[in-house]
């Protein structure tokens, strides 16, 4: 037996006892039921129970190009015997190098300088850093907070998590003190009965303006924000909210921080949402996840030339941004990138995205007639619904309604579907490929798991 054949039996048994997963529940741990996933191909997993499953959430929001891909896997192959790690500290690597080039060619505006991490919250994490580094050498060491908003996630490192607003993840772990302040949710849901989205939207923008004003100008740093708010449910600020964002961040000094780690690389048409869909050139953009399309882990927090320039040569005062990742610019993840990019290029992966999105966002809404489901909403590729047992009433959730998510994975997972549950809300965001006729599949088995967990509610007097 290879150390990696892992079809045995006791592959749950030694998961079960060893594998720590990411939200470990600790009050279950070691007796977990978690799925499998044994191969996979296109946009399909198959269980190990033989199961296949559609991947609705495209891994984590990153399989952009599905699985199987021998191209891929070749150009990693290759690259790995060729030099499978050169240290990014002193030396460098032409495949890393390269691939600095290629983003650099299609973010916008001056965001030139990429910075190599190895996934999303180390992206995050080095922005934050850098931030504040560059304030310090310009003489303003005071000027540091992070404003962000509630239901923001940006990862899972000290740092990056002390800027997530996720109310449900914060209250077992400690965060950094002092670093961040926190907006109200964005989502246009949440809005009064009477309160139309343009005075919604303006009370967001205020919300942005009077923190900076009543922190001070000169204690705020940087506003950090997901074009969608992905993980904390998908949310869609109103039209318009980025640009004015950006308007009032220049106004005050304020540095604006683009977390395109879900939107980047395609998920909603575009190489990065920040300009071709929401009109802004942010000064920092993070992106990780589908630029490997997941086949390998990589991270980037790309700054723009105005702001390293504004800090090098004679400004820097003999500085050092002492940041950075044994695995920053890693050849392999960076032969995988690569081909990622040729791939997404050639096949017309973006453009079909955008001739895709229309048929997506069309059944999703269409879910919105169903009496679980309070809200359908998404862009591009990528969607949720929000259910309550007590759709219409505005009541806050029931305990019941936590359950909602979960039950309705089970109830699509039996029809050959995996969503990913948020407490009362489902996630999606399928990899690019995806075909009409699988985007009509997934839609179909989506409703019909939604009945199902439906007459499950019923059936148990819930609703
Ligand atoms: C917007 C955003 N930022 C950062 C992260 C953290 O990325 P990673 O899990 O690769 O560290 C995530 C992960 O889901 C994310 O959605």
């Amino acid at each position: 037996m290879t150390l990696h054949d892992n079809t045995a039996g006791p592959a749950r048994d030694w998961d079960n006892a060893h594998f720590l997963h990411p939200w470990e529940g600790m009050e279950s741990i070691g007796d977990n039921a978690r799925t499998f996933a044994e191969t996979a191909r296109g946009i399909h997993v198959t269980s190990e129970s033989g199961a296949e499953l559609l991947d609705g959430p495209a891994g984590m929001w990153c399989m952009q190009l599905g699985y199987g891909n021998h191209e891929i896997a070749e150009a990693m192959a290759d690259q790995a015997r060729q030099l499978a790690y050169f240290s990014p500290f002193n030396n460098s690597n032409s495949t890393a190098a390269r691939l600095a080039h290629e983003i650099a060619q299609r973010t916008p505006g001056d965001l030139n300088r990429v910075l190599f991490t190895t996934g999303g919250s180390t992206a995050v994490d080095s922005a934050l850093r850098f931030v504040w580094f560059r304030n310090n050498i310009l003489g303003r060491p005071e000027k540091k907070i992070i404003i962000s908003r509630q239901k923001a996630y940006h990862g899972s490192t000290h740092l990056a998590a002390s800027v997530s607003g996720k109310e449900r993840d914060k209250g077992w772990l400690d965060q950094a003190p002092g670093v961040a302040h926190f907006l109200p949710n964005v989502n246009p849901l949440l809005r009064g009965a009477e309160q139309s989205v343009a005075a919604f939207l303006d009370e967001k923008i205020a919300d942005l303006e009077n923190a900076i004003l009543s922190l001070g100008p000169e204690k705020v740093a940087a506003f950090i924000a997901e074009p969608i708010l992905a993980s904390g449910g998908v949310i869609v600020p109103p039209e318009g909210y980025h640009k004015r964002c950006i308007e009032i961040c220049r106004k005050h000094d304020v540095l604006y921080i683009s977390d395109e780690v879900v939107t980047g690389f395609g998920r909603l048409g575009h190489w990065f949402a920040s300009e071709e869909v929401f009109g802004i050139t942010p000064d920092i953009i993070t992106c990780a996840k589908g630029m490997t399309a997941g086949y390998v882990p990589m991270g980037a927090c790309i700054i723009s030339d105005a702001l390293i320039d504004s800090i090098s040569g004679e400004a820097s005062k003999g500085a050092t941004f002492s940041n950075g990742f044994t695995y920053s610019g890693h050849p392999v993840s960076a032969a995988a990138a690569l081909k990622t990019i040729e791939i997404i290029e050639r096949d017309g992966i973006l453009d079909h995205v955008r001739r895709m999105t229309p048929l997506f966002q069309e059944r999703l809404r269409a879910l919105g007639d169903l009496d679980l489901v309070v809200d359908a909403r998404g862009k591009g590729l990528v969607g949720a619904i929000e259910c309550s047992l007590q759709k219409g009433s505005g009541a806050d959730l029931l305990e019941q309604d936590y359950t909602v998510g979960a039950r309705i994975d089970a109830r699509c997972q039996e029809l050959g579907l995996l969503v990913r549950p948020l407490i009362n809300m489902c996630v999606f965001s399928p990899p690019l490929i995806i075909r009409e006729d699988e985007i009509n599949a997934m839609f179909d088995m989506l409703e019909q798991g939604v009945r199902r967990a439906m007459d499950d509610l019923a059936r148990e007097g819930l609703m």
